[in-house]
């Protein structure tokens, strides 16, 4: 631990950032075990929505805060890849939203149209469709349950995202500052995002150690410090040591990008463990900014974490 860096600022906190939830399902667990509640996976097809979409929904009937989330190039890569962590998320009482553009057999097949695409605004796909879940979402998901009363309040959304799928996300919220209450950027990457952030929006920030080292899969001055750095507060960021941009993912994609040396990897990583850390800093970030519960002992206590530390920087000083 002799290497970690802290930056701690706390000034005035405005506790009224925390959204104050009534109503809805709120977490008591401990973000790191897997939460209380079975999950439930609703698949949407581009046909009918504007983008493909999984969801991932506790099967109890309540109303949840919503998580919208997309994974890396720009919604290239399958939200599926996620889903183990997805489902750990959901488990904690919400309804994930993971959405990206096209089936998986597909995705060879399109890279030409993929490197079109790289370059070009996403932004409005992604409000098209969050339109489209924010009108449709609760029918689909009473006509799966055969019930009605599950609700996913999207008054109470926060946007996540992977890698360059951070792209689009952070350019909805510089266009629209109020649809979502907080960011979860996991290794964000953008190839031009420029935009400071005035507004106070809660973020929580994730980097890895082996994702800027070759072969590299995020540009240092493009990454995690640079997210950071374009932000206001609240705005927290972790570097984690050992592990890299693919160990997010399930098991098998993890074990392909290794294999195929995409990003670069770490062979001695226990992925369980790594996924149940993802899943706990990312349900006490969400719990705490949408369903209300201060849970930021389990972020800023770093020598509880199951995994080491590079750099941890919170800024609470607004
Ligand atoms: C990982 O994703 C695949 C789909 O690509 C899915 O079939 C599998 O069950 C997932 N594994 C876990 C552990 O969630
Ligand atoms: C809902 O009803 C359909 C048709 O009767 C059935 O196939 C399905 O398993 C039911 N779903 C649940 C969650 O009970
Ligand atoms: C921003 O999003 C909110 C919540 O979805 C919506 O009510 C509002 O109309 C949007 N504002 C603009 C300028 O589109
Ligand atoms: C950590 O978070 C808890 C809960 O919000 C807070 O009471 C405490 O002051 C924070 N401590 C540090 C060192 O950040
Ligand atoms: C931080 O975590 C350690 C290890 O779990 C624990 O012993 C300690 O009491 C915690 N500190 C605070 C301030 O909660």
């Amino acid at each position: 631990m002799s290497r970690l860096s802290l930056v701690v600022l706390f000034g005035t906190f405005l506790t009224s950032l925390w959204t104050t939830a009534h109503g809805f399902y709120v977490d008591n667990g401990n973000p790191y075990d897997e939460g209380d509640l079975q999950v439930l996976t609703l698949s949407i097809s581009q046909n009918d929505a504007p983008m493909l979409t999984k969801v991932y929904y506790p099967t109890r009937i309540d109303t949840y805060a919503v998580f919208f989330f997309t994974g890396g190039y720009q919604g290239d890569i399958p939200s599926e890849l996620y889903s183990d962590v997805l489902v750990r998320v959901a488990s904690h009482g919400f309804v994930v939203i993971g959405v990206d553009y096209m089936p998986m057999v597909t995705v060879q097949a399109n890279v030409r149209d993929r490197t079109q695409r790289l370059g070009a605004d996403h932004t409005q796909k992604y409000f098209e469709e969050l339109q489209w879940v924010t009108k449709h979402l609760e029918g689909r998901i009473a006509k799966q349950l055969n019930r009605t009363g599950l609700v996913p309040d999207f008054n109470h959304l926060a946007i996540g995202c992977h890698s360059a799928g951070c792209d689009p996300l952070v350019k909805m919220t510089l266009q629209n500052h109020t649809f979502s209450k907080a960011a979860l950027l996991l290794e964000p990457f953008s190839f031009n995002y420029a935009t400071p952030v005035t507004f106070k929006m809660p973020a929580f920030i994730l980097g890895t150690e082996l994702s800027t080292q070759p072969h590299a899969c995020v540009r240092p001055g493009q990454g995690y410090n640079h997210f950071y750095n374009m932000r206001n507060c609240p705005r927290m960021l972790m570097e984690v040591k050992g592990h890299g941009h693919c160990d997010i993912y399930n098991e098998t994609w993890y074990k392909a990008c290794q294999l195929t040396h995409f990003c670069k990897t770490n062979p001695d990583v226990d992925i369980n463990k790594y996924h149940n850390f993802i899943q706990g800093i990312s349900a006490a970030f969400l719990t705490t900014t949408l369903q209300g519960r201060d849970k930021l002992q389990y972020i800023n206590n770093t020598t509880a974490l199951p995994v080491e530390l590079l750099e941890f920087k919170i800024d609470m000083d607004c």
